[in-house]
Formats: structure tokens, sequence, C-alpha cells
């Protein structure tokens, strides 16, 4: 392997069969029970499959998530920060037993490994949530796919490797640690520097790097995550492209980029230490830990979870045990004066520092605003803005809610009309009767098909705007789980306003001009909204109009001119 980095507990571990044993496997697997690996499940597979994990060999065990979670370590005593278990239905669950094996499969039922299964249990997710991420709060993103999307019962045991999950985009900077170690070698690399990133490179992080380099004399390896990251984190395409332009402005021959298939949790400290093994194992033998390292944002209070170094910190106590050395930075800030970025406890007091926050940088990008050179390279901003358009150029959905005869359809259809006057928008109207006309026929009005007819439009409605359209909704939409659903899918690809078209159930019934209130007074219609089936008014819906007080044009006006100040409409 040539490489100068032990692996993390000794052994490179590769996970894969022989040819012989993958045509073996293959073989026993067709009378296995088939699970059809998460997202987030394939990505830690394929960690575990390439021995980026080593040295785990499978999905924990009890005794090993036990152990890990309270200890930190494996029942071997070697150091290991985080639970890597899968996690399966109840339904799944009850058609397996210790001792048997089950196939593993990607979502298109390619079988990528086998694991026999030595444990199978239903863990205590708010022990978990607490003794890994130090929190229950569901505002941090690891505790919250552990509560609200993983499944309950967790199977631990050892894999056996079949194929490694499909990957499409920038084959040719993905590695195993083998291949990354056997590239180090090749190039004479003796100390390498890992850089972890989950976001676009700017000046800041290609000055921290290029130090840390320098102070650990070190060759640079730019080895950003792939898998999955914070939602709502610029897509890895995107910054694959990114990455490509930065690699430019290092000395040649010095940098190598390789892309990482990891599935963040933003775990903070534990999660430092984590991805320091990984890199380890990849035949690192530095690796820089600078502010805030995996953070998962505030929590609930709006206080952050964890402090700014404390990833630093619980580095530097198992530095020694680690063997790969932190390369840690403060926060690295602009000097207007010196025209350079500079670690925050290295500039003097009279210094003017500047710094544009992420917050801020996504709100001029969302603007069209001006993004300084000082702050970042031409090439990524201009690939960014591709990406990211300005608000203009991005799709929208207005969502109108309100009971039925309350006046949504006409203010939607004078909406549209004022949309189309003006121009340069391509607007699709998702009214209810249309809908219920095309889209959802067969449905009726039971709680579960108003659900359904909802969650259609809502996934149009999504497409549309993710494909730079608008899209006008005018549905009753009576159940707030299921607009909050639809806001949901709709927010991470573009505008979201939520109107309530708030006129009451007197006015609406008074009015009743298809003579529903009436046939649902006389039980003939039933479960109909406001009578015999609940309306939720919206609790912070972007507008309320009261058609009282306001006419149709006056309403659609008021809508129109709230786009403008978004910044949606010019
Ligand atoms: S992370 O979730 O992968 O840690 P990010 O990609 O933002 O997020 O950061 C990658 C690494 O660079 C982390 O070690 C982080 O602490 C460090 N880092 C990012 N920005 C700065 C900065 N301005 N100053 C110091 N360190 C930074």
């Amino acid at each position: 392997m040539g490489a100068y980095k032990e692996p993390h507990g000794g052994e490179l571990k590769n996970l894969y069969l022989d040819e012989a044993g993958v045509k073996t496997e293959q073989q026993a697997a067709r009378d296995y029970v088939s699970w059809d690996l998460t997202p987030r499940q394939a990505c830690d597979l394929e960690l575990l499959l390439n021995g980026a994990f080593s040295p785990l060999e499978g999905f924990l065990t009890q005794s090993e998530y036990d152990a890990v979670l309270t200890t930190m370590r494996l029942p071997s005593g070697v150091l290991w920060p985080m639970p890597i278990t899968l996690d399966v239905s109840q339904e799944f669950a009850d058609q397996v037993e210790p001792g048997q094996a089950i196939a593993l499969r990607d979502q298109e039922g390619v079988l990528l490994a086998t694991l026999t299964v030595d444990d199978k249990w239903t863990p205590d997710k708010q022990r978990e949530a607490e003794l890994a991420f130090g929190t229950t709060d569901a505002k941090h993103p690891a505790v919250n796919y552990l509560l609200n999307t993983a499944g309950p019962v967790y199977l631990g045991g050892k894999l056996k490797g079949v194929e490694p999950p499909t990957h499409y985009d920038f084959r040719l900077l993905r590695d195993t640690p083998e291949e990354l170690r056997e590239r180090f070698a090749k190039l004479g690399w003796r100390k390498v520097v890992a850089f972890q990133t989950r976001n676009p490179l700017h000046r800041a992080h290609q000055e921290l790097t290029f130090r840390a380099a320098r102070e650990a004399e070190a060759n640079l390896l730019i080895h950003p995550v792939v898998g999955m990251t914070k939602p709502g984190d610029v897509d890895h395409y995107t910054r694959v492209r990114c990455y490509e332009h930065v690699l430019e402005q290092y000395p040649e021959q010095t940098t190598s980029l390789s892309l990482l298939p990891l599935a963040m949790r933003m775990a903070g400290p534990r999660e430092a230490l984590w991805h320091a093994i990984i890199r380890k194992n990849y035949g690192c033998t530095h690796f820089i830990v600078g502010r805030d390292h995996a953070g998962p944002g505030d929590d609930s209070n709006g206080q952050p979870f964890y402090g700014p170094y404390d990833a630093q910190e619980l580095f530097r106590e198992h530095e020694a045990e680690l063997d790969i050395t932190m390369v840690p930075f403060k926060m690295m800030v602009y000097v207007e004066d010196r025209a350079e970025y500079v670690p925050a406890d290295e500039t003097k007091p009279d210094e003017k520092v500047l710094n544009i926050s992420g917050t801020e940088f996504r709100r001029r990008l969302q603007e069209g605003l001006e993004i300084p050179d000082w702050f970042s390279y031409p090439k990524v901003v201009a690939e960014l803005r591709r990406s990211y358009p300005p608000r203009q150029a991005q799709g929208f959905t207005v969502f109108f809610t309100g009971l039925s005869g309350s006046g949504k359809s006409t203010i939607a259809n004078a909406l549209l009309v004022k949309l189309l006057e003006s121009g340069g928008r391509n607007v699709t109207l998702l009214d209810g009767d249309i809908v219920r006309k095309n889209l959802s026929s067969e449905l009726g009005f039971s709680k579960e098909h108003r659900d359904l007819n909802i969650q259609r439009i809502g996934f149009v409605a999504a497409e549309i705007t993710k494909n730079g359209g608008v899209a006008i909704c005018a549905p009753i939409a009576p159940y707030a789980h299921t607009r909050q659903a639809v806001r949901d899918m709709i927010e991470p690809v573009g505008g979201f306003l939520e109107i309530h078209v708030a006129t009451p159930l007197e006015v609406c019934e008074e009015r009743d001009r298809k003579g529903l209130y009436a046939k649902a007074r006389a039980g003939i219609i039933k479960e109909f909204t406001g009578i015999s089936d609940p309306y939720e008014v919206p609790e912070s819906p972007e507008m309320s109009i009261d058609t009282l007080a306001l006419t149709p044009e006056l309403a659609a006006h008021r809508i129109f001119v709230k786009l403008e100040s978004l910044g949606f409409i010019r």
C-alpha cells in the first residue's frame, strides 16, 4: 500500500468479496429478504465496505452501539465516536431473526451487500440523541433524522460487499481509501493535510488550507463531503464545479481534490473525531479543524448546540491516541488594510476586519447583489449565481387556503391575469376545481383523500417552482400539517407564499354560491369543511386577506405588491 499512515485500529478493511464470492453471494441472496437502503444508509454502506470506516466491519451490534454511545469506543477499546446503525421498519424487522442473512439493495433493487444479522433491537432514541449529540432537540439535524425519519428497529452484524453504490457524477474524483493511499504514495506525498468541507470554498478557506499546508509542511487534500450534508446546503454538483475553479488557485502539484460520499450528522465535536478517523483511513496525516466544525446551527432557543471551538478541544484530548495531527484554526477574517485573511487571534485591536456571513452571502445571491472580490473568486461566484439565480428568476408558489366560497378562486384568477399582464413569467393555475377534474378525478372528500389531493397539488407546484415557473394553487387545504408538508416541499426549491383567504364561515354560508353549504347542513354532503369537518386556521401565513374589506382586485394587487417587494417580480 505504501502509505505512511496506519489505518485506524491497525488494518484497512475491505469488505468486498472476490469475484467468486460475489457470484456465490448473489446466488444465495435470492433466498434472502431484501432491505432497500435509504440514501443515508447507502452512504454509510459505501464507506463501511471500502474501509473508510475501518475498523468497522458492519453496522454496529447492540453491545458495540452501547459502548460507542457511552464511552465513544468500540468494545475493543478503539476510539469510535459515531453510532453507525442500520435502522429498519417494524414490518421488516418482524421478518428477520438473529443468525439470518439479509440482502441490502439500492433504490433500483441492485444487490450491494449482504448482512448477517447478529442483533436485532429497539433502541431508546431519546437516550441515543442525548448521548451521541448531547440534545433531544429536533432542531439538530441528526436528532430530527433519528426521531422522525429513522426506523424503529436496528439490525447489527457483519457485511459482505457485492458492489459499491453506483455514482454517475464526477467519477474521476471519487476514490476509495486504498486508491487515495496509492495516489499519495505515487506522488511521494509523505504528509497530507485534509480539509473537510460541505460548503463552497471562498478566499478565507483557500487561505486557511494554504496556511495549514505550510504550517504542517504537508501536501493538501481538499476532501469535500458529497453524501448528505446539512439540509439547505449548496448542492454538491454546484460545489464540485466551484472546487474545480478554486483548485486553480493552488500551486501546481501541491493539492488534490477527492470527493467523500459521507452522510454527515452535524455532531460538532464527536463528528470532528469521526472525520479525522476517516481521513486517517484515507492515508492523511493531518486534519484541519476550524471554527464550529460540523456545526448543526442553533437550537430551539436560538442558542448554538456546541461552542465554536468545542470540536478542537475534544480533538486535543484524543489527539495522541488518534494518531492524526490536528491543524486548528481560529475564525479567519479579512483585514482590509493588509488586504489579506488572517486568523482572528492574529489581528491587532485597531485593524478593521471584514466578514460576510453565510446568511448574508445567500441574501446577496438571492437578491443579485454585488459580492466583493475579497470574499470570493469571480468564477466561483458566477458558478453559484448560475445555480442560485436571483429571486426574479426563481420560481414561486402562491398557495391560497380558505373555506369553500371564501373567494380563493376569484382572487387566484385575478392574480393570474395580473401576472400575465405584466409578462415575463410562466404561470400555472392549480385551482381546486381544475385539480379535481384533472389530477384527482377519482378522489372524494374523506380526510385521506383530501390530504392526497393537497399532496398532489404540492408535488406539481414544487416541480413547477423548481423549474422556475409560477404555480398558483387554490384548494381549501383545511389541515395545517398538510399545508406544512407542501411548504416543506416547495421552500427548498423556490418561493412559497401561503395566503389565507379569511372570509368568515357565516359569510361563505350566506353567499353559498354553489349551494354546497345548504346540502352540507341537510346532511346530503358529508365531511364538509366548516360544517362537519374542521378548518384549521393558518397560524402564520405570509398574508391574510379580509374579503369583507378588500375587493378581489385589490386583494390580488396586494399580493402582487408583496411579490414585488420580495423580489420575485420586477
Ligand atoms: S463543516 O460542517 O464541514 O465543518 P464548513 O464546510 O463550513 O462546515 O467548514 C469546513 C472546515 O473549515 C471546518 O473545519 C470549519 O471549522 C472550517 N472553517 C470554515 N470557515 C471558517 C472560517 N471562516 N474560519 C475558520 N475556520 C473555518
